[in-house]
């Protein structure tokens, strides 16, 4: 694989739930959790993925990881399709694309020790160890930071930071390719949460590892991501290197998200005024057409509710869909979208 082929490559990928009513189950519509997104992850890096509860995040790490089907689209692994691989060919590949977690209590099983959980997946996978499974996972409680002599402890007898350490080590425990992290500070305390966030970014310089950190807000994916992609209901809104995504958000979306991330500094809180969104996120059952924004947009139009914005590049490395975008080069700005 080139340096600049993508590790994982998503194409127009879809998840429609079927929604069923009567004795017959009968289908009377879908949630469409995750409509048509497409984006890359390249060797090494770290994407960020931001949204408001309820729009697809967990369902696409679930997707690209092949927890889930797809409905629609592609998705390739080091070049190869495993958009409907078969459980029994997925098998190998789990090995390379490990999940963390946003919960540290449910995800451990509370009857099983640390040493039985970091070392599940050697015993499952059937993988030979130099020195035995024991020595091994040792190893790997000391890489995240946890003493190696609690091997035999239960995740009750440690703290919500600890425990989603022991998370993150059943996930190395593989050497994974592509880790995605569903929320994996999200439940613990602020104080812990920076900690975890520096022991993902120590590991991933030490073991080589490809992020995809979901996020609801865009401050905790802030220092770790070098890109950031925005959802809003089911669809990538925007898509951009880190800097530029928080320096000149395009997407009115992005600016509301933005706008509600604390600014330390008192001078640059003046400058950035808060968005409050109208209304709630509306359901995926029933998604509004065209650019799904338009129900809480401040600067939708006519054009925004009967036609769909494609997610376009309109800067280097910055993709949006929207017919009116913010902070865009002049010549990209698509003003023009609304006349004829
Ligand atoms: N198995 C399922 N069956 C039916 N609907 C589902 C299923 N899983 C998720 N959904 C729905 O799909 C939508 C997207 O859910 P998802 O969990 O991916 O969102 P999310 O962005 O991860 O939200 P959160 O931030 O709350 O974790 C939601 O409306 C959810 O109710
Ligand atoms: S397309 Fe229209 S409604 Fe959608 S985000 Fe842009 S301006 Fe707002
Ligand atoms: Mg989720």
């Amino acid at each position: 694989m080139s340096e600049n082929e993508p590790l994982l490559s998503v194409r127009n990928v879809e998840k429609h739930f079927p929604v069923t009513a009567g004795l017959f189950k009968r289908q009377v519509g879908a949630v469409k959790a995750v409509d048509g997104i497409s984006f890359d992850v390249f060797k090494g890096e770290t994407l960020g993925l931001v949204g408001e509860s309820g729009c697809g995040k967990s369902t696409t790490g679930r997707l690209v990881t092949r927890l889930l089907e797809p409905t629609g689209g592609a998705i390739d692994f080091e070049g190869r399709d495993i958009t409907h691989l078969s459980q029994g060919k997925l098998r190998p590949l789990r090995r390379d694309m490990q999940m963390i977690f946003q919960d540290p209590y449910s995800s451990l099983n509370p009857r099983h020790t640390v040493g039985a959980i970091v070392g599940a997946p050697f015993r499952i996978q059937g993988v030979k160890t130099d020195n035995g499974v024991k020595k091994a996972v040792q190893e790997i409680l000391e890489l995240v930071g946890l003493n190696p002599e609690h091997y035999n402890r239960y995740p009750h007898e440690f703290s919500g930071g600890q425990r989603q350490r022991i998370g993150i080590a059943r996930t190395l425990a593989l050497k994974p390719k592509l880790i995605i992290a569903d929320e994996p500070v999200s439940a613990l305390d602020v104080s812990i949460q920076a900690q975890v966030v520096n022991l993902l970014e120590d590991l991933q310089k030490e073991l080589d590892l490809t992020y995809v950190v979901i996020a609801h807000d865009l401050s905790v994916v802030r220092h770790i991501s070098d890109r950031v992609a925005v959802m809003y209901l089911g669809k990538i809104v925007e898509i951009a290197e880190r800097k530029r995504l928080y320096s000149s958000p395009m997407h009115p979306y992005t600016n509301a998200l933005l706008s509600a991330v604390p600014v330390p500094d008192p001078k640059a809180r003046k400058e950035r005024e808060r968005i409050r969104l109208k209304g709630d996120v509306p359901s995926p059952l029933n998604p509004p057409p065209a650019c799904r924004f338009h129900t809480r947009c401040w600067k939708a139009q006519e054009i925004c509710k009967t036609v769909e914005p494609p997610l376009e590049s309109l800067a280097s490395g910055h993709s949006v869909a929207c017919h009116f975008p913010e902070n865009a080069p002049v010549a990209a700005t698509a003003d023009t979208a609304g006349k004829d």
